[in-house]
């Protein structure tokens, strides 16, 4: 285990299962529709959920990426985000999309972008989130499809980073507070 963990909260196994649930949940959904299945994955966060989400799907599905950030997170709370990489579809009124997250924290993220995508055009949007911390809700923000519940610790690993760091871990990991005090 990596020095700066504190503990490991979702091992490779653990989060190999969720994900297989999740990709037989979205078959279920999705089977049959004439639409356009989208993975939108949200960078850079959720790579790595992504890239095992989309190889257990066996529906026809799509890839797509965007790029948020919060603006001034933790200072303001009018829950803008500004969009550093947008989707960029002419046939988004044909797109089933299903948002692919990291983490839903506050749950502004998620609820802005369902919005902006729904005002896009596309033809249904939903959220899929590999974890939800749901004591930490700032909105009223439900994902339609959740890997796990956490606690109301920081996470890295598996795409999830602090400062950038920690992405290529494996596991989900709790971040030891020293690291970022
Ligand atoms: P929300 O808009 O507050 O729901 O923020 C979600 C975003 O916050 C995620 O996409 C992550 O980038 C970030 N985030 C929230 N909690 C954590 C964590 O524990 N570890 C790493 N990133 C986190
Ligand atoms: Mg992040």
């Amino acid at each position: 285990m990596h020095n700066d963990i504190k503990r490991v909260l979702l091992s490779e196994e653990e989060l190999e299962s969720i994900i297989t649930r999740l990709a037989g949940e979205l078959d279920r959904d999705y089977a049959g529709r004439d639409g356009r299945l989208v993975l939108l994955c949200i960078l850079k966060g959720s790579v790595v959920f992504m890239g095992e989400l989309m190889k257990k799907i066996t529906v026809p599905v799509e890839i797509d990426f965007m790029k948020v950030s919060s603006y001034g997170a933790g200072t303001t709370t009018t829950g803008n985000i500004h969009i550093a990489l947008d989707i960029n579809r002419k046939d988004i009124e044909c797109c089933d999309i299903v948002i692919v997250e990291d983490i839903i924290d506050s749950g502004r993220t998620l609820s802005h972008l369902s919005k902006y995508l729904t005002l896009k055009g596309a033809r249904s949007v939903k959220t899929c989130t590999l974890l939800d911390k749901p004591s930490r809700r700032e909105v009223d923000f439900e994902a339609d499809y959740v890997g796990c519940n956490i606690p109301d610790e920081f996470v890295v690993g598996y795409g999830l980073d602090y400062d950038e760091r920690y992405r290529a871990l494996p596991y989900v990991g709790i971040l030891k507070p020293e690291v970022y005090m």
